[in-house]
């Protein structure tokens, strides 16, 4: 644009047929100067040219400080959204997702959704320039810009085959990252055993096998890549070079007009290729965007409802009547259970595997909804229970016992703030779980971090930190599920006592396989094929339950 201009300055007498001949339109821009007061001189060319592009640098400056700011607010959104949907997810619902898919969609994917999401915006944004000097190009010199215009809208055809392809491609590649992080998962949960057992060769295989599968389709979309980028070119260069011949030869065209449009066009040319490249970036992305959406959508529609809105400060009792459950209506897993949970006395559920233990202290934890019959707190319907404030009174001590990777105090504390209260609180919780002696063994005591799912202590010591985690909670109701794996007597004594020293103080309800848990508890339920065939105490059910008496004398619980 400026070399008219400057030309048009250097000349000695300037014809007014000669700037609409060079400028077209834009004469106004040598008007506007003249206009202002300031004499046509090359000087004054320059320095108009300097302090438009001063203002471009400060104008691309703000367009990248909002851009950052736009991207940072949407990447929070996106991932706060995706925390708090699987945090509210139903338990039931949550029990169908793959740990794979989850784990990939909002670590990896979410920057896949970041980056279709900045190219979306760059593509916008070149669109939007391209048009701009599309106009300015028509301006200068219209039959030259229809001409490329159409040239440019022809090459795209080709880009459009490719776009689909390169899409496929990002849409397989996603799906297969989430099959190998699955495997990944497994890999690290289960190292021990993939060790122990030379297994992890074999195992090793089926990883690299998604590891080859992931770098093919990684590959069509870095070679559709190549394609794009080394035609684009050519094409374009092909399209002008064509133009330019056409306009010389038929339409006869003035070389300087020419000059200027191609200058123009040049610009242009650079923004059509942005375009390009920037929805090609978005289509190599796009896989992120169809597996993000997908798992949000299942999110959202396997949300919990809960629209009670009755807290439950404390729990005093729980009541079940005539409760069934079933994961689908023909096969009842629990068949009219009553049950009342009351006056903190402690519960030993006995019983074979499969007979529904587990799914009982999932119903009274609130975690699953009974298919028929009533579950109350309080005496208040669990629909019209928060069931977040009732969950805040409970301890879950898992069969597996949950070991954060962290230190010993955020463990127990669940990352409360170490201050006074707290630290008390931390001692007392520690003290009743007969932690005191391993924390002094810890070389930073209870600032000691404990590994990957507590890899660096005893199966015992992981329990009692569980249990140390409830005692800080101070909860209402404790549903310990004992491990079964047979641990050596001094650990089986120690945790005898941890649960003897938590009798009286809230309701506890123990899934029992130790013959001294049960003996201790104030009643058992003796459960078979989903129902509480027996209750009673210990020595009440060896008179009354053939079946009770058969189970200890085998110790098969
Ligand atoms: N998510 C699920 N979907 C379908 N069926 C399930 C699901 N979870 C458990 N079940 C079935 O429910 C029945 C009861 O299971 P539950 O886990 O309650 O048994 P349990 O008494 O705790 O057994 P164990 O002593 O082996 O832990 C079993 O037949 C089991 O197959
Ligand atoms: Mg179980």
């Amino acid at each position: 644009m400026f070399i008219p201009l400057i030309q048009v300055a250097g000349e000695e007498s300037v014809d007014d047929s000669q700037v609409s001949e060079s400028l077209g339109i834009l004469k106004f821009l040598v008007t506007g100067i003249t206009k202002a007061g300031f004499e046509l001189t090359p000087l004054v060319i320059l320095s108009f040219l300097f302090v438009i592009f001063l203002a471009k640098g400060l104008i691309k400056y703000l367009e990248g400080h909002y851009k950052v700011n736009v991207q940072m607010f949407f990447v929070k959104k996106i991932r706060y959204q995706m925390v708090d949907s699987l945090g509210n997810m139903a338990f039931r619902n949550f029990l169908k997702l793959d740990a794979g898919r989850v784990q990939n969609t909002l670590s990896g994917e979410i920057y896949k959704i970041v980056s279709a999401y900045v190219a979306y915006f760059n593509t916008l944004q070149s669109a939007v320039l391209l048009l701009v000097y599309l106009i300015l190009a028509l301006m200068a010199n219209f039959e030259f810009a229809i001409l490329v215009s159409i040239g440019g809208y022809l090459t795209n055809f080709i880009y459009k085959i490719i776009y689909r392809h390169t899409e496929t491609a990002s849409v397989n590649n996603s799906k297969l990252s989430h099959k190998y992080q699955s495997l990944l998962i497994q890999a690290v949960q289960y190292f021990k055993y993939l060790k122990a057992t030379s297994y992890f060769e074999t195992y090793k295989l089926k990883l690299r096998s998604y590891v080859d599968q992931i770098e093919e389709e990684q590959k069509k979309i870095g070679i559709f890549n190549a394609i794009l980028q080394a035609s684009r070119e050519p094409l374009v260069i092909g399209v002008v070079i064509l133009v330019i011949i056409v306009q010389i030869n038929v339409l006869d065209g003035n070389i300087a007009a020419i000059f200027l449009s191609l200058l123009f066009f040049y610009r242009a040319l650079n923004y059509i290729m942005l375009v390009q490249t920037g929805w090609q970036a978005f289509t190599s992305n796009l896989g992120g965007l169809h597996v993000g959406v997908e798992l949000l959508n299942d999110f959202e529609n396997g949300l919990e409802v809960n629209s009670g809105t009755q807290k439950a400060e404390s729990v005093r009792t729980i009541t079940l009547t005539d409760v069934s459950f079933g994961y689908n209506p023909q096969n009842a897993i629990l068949k009219g259970i009553n049950l009342t949970i009351e006056d903190n006395r402690t519960y030993a559920l006995v019983g074979r595997s499969g007979s529904g233990k587990t799914t009982l202290t999932n119903i009274l934890a609130g975690l699953i909804e009974p298919s028929s019959g009533t579950f109350s707190i309080n005496g208040i319907q669990r629909e019209d229970v928060d069931l977040a404030s009732f969950r805040k009174r409970i301890g879950y001590i898992t069969q597996e016992a949950v070991i954060f990777n962290d230190t010993l105090f955020n463990n127990i504390s669940f990352w409360a703030d170490q201050n006074l209260e707290n630290i008390e609180r931390f001692r007392k919780a520690a003290q009743l779980a007969h932690l005191e002696e391993l924390i002094e063994s810890l070389p930073e005591k209870e600032d000691t971090l404990l590994g990957d799912n507590g890899i660096l202590i005893s199966g015992g010591q992981k329990q009692r930190i569980s249990i140390a985690r409830e005692l800080f909670k101070e909860v209402d109701l404790l549903i310990f599920d004992e491990a079964t794996s047979a641990l050596d007597s001094e650990t089986e004594k120690s945790i005898q006592e941890n649960i003897e020293s938590l009798k009286g103080s809230c309701h506890i309800i123990l899934i029992a396989h130790r013959l001294s848990t049960v003996k201790n508890a104030d009643e058992i339920l003796v459960m078979n094929n989903g129902l509480i065939e027996a209750s009673g105490s210990f020595s009440e059910l060896m008179n009354s339950n053939p079946r009770f008496k058969t189970m200890v004398e085998l110790q098969e619980f």
